[in-house]
């Protein structure tokens, strides 16, 4: 088969395009002929060598395609070996194009009970763009979240592909959706999606600019970050709120003012990925929503990999960068 693999880390120039051995798939597996695959940070980081993967690896965990025994239309779920506990993975629980070879390649190897069938009338490029950005979303807003209609839910950095995704999944769920970006045109684009409003996050200030937004200046029930900026996000939660991360974009370490915390009664939760039961859950929230659809920015070829991520590094995009196989 052909795949876009790395050989060595380093910047997307790493990613070298070419032959490589046909996956094998083991008792409980199923080799899948891809169709597209899709891009995540996490595939920078991978590329980058941050993780501990060994090489050559053939990066990537969004994918779908056709399953080559059985000739059906799947999408891949990348949580591979979460378990049975839905609360949290298990030891052996990998991201695909980890320690598995992953999805930028004609050809992938995955356990059955990851592949789940292609939403009815979406594109091959549309199913890829769902997976990894859309279950972490999902789960994050209503596993962990515990999000209902009626509610406000604040997500940070609007252009991050899970934001996108956050944004859409919350507002398909009938709850009002505010967001935070670096810049005005993002918040637009945040509209598009089903946001009602935002505020720039470059500017002091903007955790009162969001309460602003709320009835009465109440603050937001439920905070969605990947940024890690905790002081400014529990500023603007409402008492009782949730705020719910999964990412440390901003910074590595965050801070809390304790007495803001408990006087607020607030809830901290952390949430990685999903299970099958929230890819599941995802799944029927889109099948009652036909028409929706991720937002695809760019479609490159799999033998350009290279300059897909040279694109999601320049960061101009607001969507998924798609690989079409
Ligand atoms: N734990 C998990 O399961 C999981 C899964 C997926 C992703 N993640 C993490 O989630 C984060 C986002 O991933 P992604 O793939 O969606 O990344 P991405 O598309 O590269 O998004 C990065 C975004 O972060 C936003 N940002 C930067 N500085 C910020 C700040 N100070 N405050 C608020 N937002 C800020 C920017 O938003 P604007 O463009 O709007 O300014 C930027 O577009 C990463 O940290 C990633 O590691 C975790």
């Amino acid at each position: 088969m052909n795949a876009a693999a790395l050989a060595a880390f380093g910047g997307p120039e790493a990613l070298a395009f070419g032959e490589r051995p046909d996956p094998v798939a083991p008792p409980g597996w199923a080799v899948v002929e891809l169709r597209a695959a899709a891009l995540n940070w996490h595939d920078v980081l991978v590329r980058r060598g941050q993780y501990d993967v060994a090489l050559p690896r053939v990066p990537g965990a969004d994918g779908a395609g056709v399953r080559r025994d059985t000739d059906e239309a799947v999408v891949i779920l990348p949580s591979l070996h979460w378990g049975e506990d839905d609360r949290f993975p298990s030891p052996a629980f990998e991201i695909l194009g980890d320690h598995t070879d992953g999805t930028y390649a004609e050809l992938v190897a995955v356990p059955e009970v990851n592949l789940m069938a292609l939403p009815s009338g979406w594109s091959w490029e549309e199913a890829a763009a769902l997976p990894l950005a859309g279950l972490t979303a999902y789960r994050a807003l209503f596993t962990r979240g515990g999000l209902r209609a009626g509610e406000t839910v604040l997500v940070l950095g609007a252009g991050s592909g899970v934001s996108t995704m956050a944004i859409a999944l919350a507002a398909l769920a009938g709850a009002r959706v505010l967001v935070t970006s670096s810049s005005r045109a993002k918040i637009e684009a945040a509209r598009e999606l089903g946001a009602d409003g935002g505020a720039l996050y470059t500017r002091d200030g903007w955790p009162e600019e969001i309460r602003a937004l709320t009835p009465g200046g109440r603050g937001v029930d439920l905070v969605i970050d990947s940024a890690g900026t905790w002081p400014q996000a529990l500023a603007a939660l409402a008492g009782g709120g949730r705020l719910v991360n999964f990412g440390a974009t901003a910074t590595p370490d965050a801070t809390v003012e304790l007495r803001r915390f408990y006087f607020g009664q607030h809830t901290i939760l952390g949430t990685t990925m999903g299970s099958p039961r929230d890819f599941a859950g995802l799944l029927a929230l889109l099948a009652e929503h036909p028409t929706w659809r991720p937002l695809v920015h760019a479609t490159y070829p799999l033998d350009r990999a290279a300059d897909a991520h040279a694109a999601l590094e320049r960061r101009e995009h607001i969507g998924k960068l798609v690989l079409s196989v």
